[in-house]
């Protein structure tokens, strides 16, 4: 540590990151904060073109990038974007795993298909993604997975698959979190954000979101540099004693 200043913790010079979910939203934000920071980044989505986008992003921040597209309900497909990573950049130290889906069915009309790619992309694409990249990070590495306030609690919409999946994370995380901490050196943790604008949050009936937002302290929607700062803590080494977590970012929702 000798040397170091308190802000170069957040740094992550000479770091390779993979976001998945980098095509739109949250990821693409994820991605240049990432770049920001110092890491090279792989880009995984299904829209290779919008991958693009986000790829000039990093490369204006003065970092590399590939895009792989990626069905990370495909555990191929993610096994093929840690190997493209790794035959670019020569190792893995960073995973987000920001991919998501959201819906809003009720319980009584959820079609088996409807509940099964929830969970498929949401739960199970983030295990797919981990055990390929936990097979090649060396020690110091660090996982995120990108949960949600669902996870911990209701927001007004009917949403098991959704809250399932995203509650499936947390647990996934600390598992993950005590099979690899210690015996390998990989800290995971979770983000819980709250509402965020994006592409999932603009195909909110009108009106939702403003009926949220008396449950929120902070009495507004985050802005998305406010969730990639606390991604830059978790991965960095100012997050280096931090393990098996899930951190909310909600404005203080869970405490209304
Ligand atoms: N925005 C919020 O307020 C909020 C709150 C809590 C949690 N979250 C979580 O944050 C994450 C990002 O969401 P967002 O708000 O940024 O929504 P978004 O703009 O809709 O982004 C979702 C991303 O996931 C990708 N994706 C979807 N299915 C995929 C699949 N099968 N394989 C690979 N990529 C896939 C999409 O890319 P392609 O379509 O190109 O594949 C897109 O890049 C999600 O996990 C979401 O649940 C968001």
């Amino acid at each position: 540590m000798s040397g170091r200043t308190i802000l170069d913790m957040f740094r992550l010079d000479g770091r390779v990151a993979i976001v998945t979910g980098a095509s739109s939203g949250l990821g693409a934000v994820f991605a240049r904060a990432l770049a920001e920071a110092g890491a090279d980044v792989a880009l995984g989505a299904r829209r290779e073109e919008r991958l693009a986008d986000t790829r000039a992003a990093v490369e204006k921040a003065g970092r590399r990038a590939i895009t792989v597209r990626t069905d990370v309900s495909r555990p191929e497909d993610c096994q093929a974007l840690v190997d493209a990573t790794v035959a670019e950049f020569g190792r893995v130290d960073v995973l987000v795993n920001n991919a998501g889906i959201g819906t809003a069915v009720p319980a009584t009309r959820e079609t088996p298909e409807q509940f099964r790619e929830v969970i498929d992309v949401n739960l199970n694409g983030c295990y797919w993604m981990a055990q390929a990249c936990g097979r090649v990070m060396r020690p110091g590495s660090s996982i995120v997975n990108i949960s949600s306030i669902l996870g911990l609690t209701t927001a007004g919409l009917p949403q098991a698959a959704y809250s399932a999946s995203k509650a499936g994370l947390i647990g996934l995380t600390r598992d993950l979190a005590q099979q690899w901490t210690g015996r390998r050196g990989i800290r995971v943790n979770a983000l819980a954000p709250g509402f965020f604008a994006s592409e999932m949050t603009d195909s909110y009936a009108p009106g939702y979101l403003d009926s949220q937002m008396g449950r929120v302290l902070m009495g507004r929607a985050g802005e998305p540099e406010e969730l990639a700062a606390a991604l830059v803590f978790l991965v960095s080494d100012a997050g280096g004693y931090v393990t098996g977590t899930t951190l909310p970012v909600e404005g203080g929702l869970l405490t209304s």
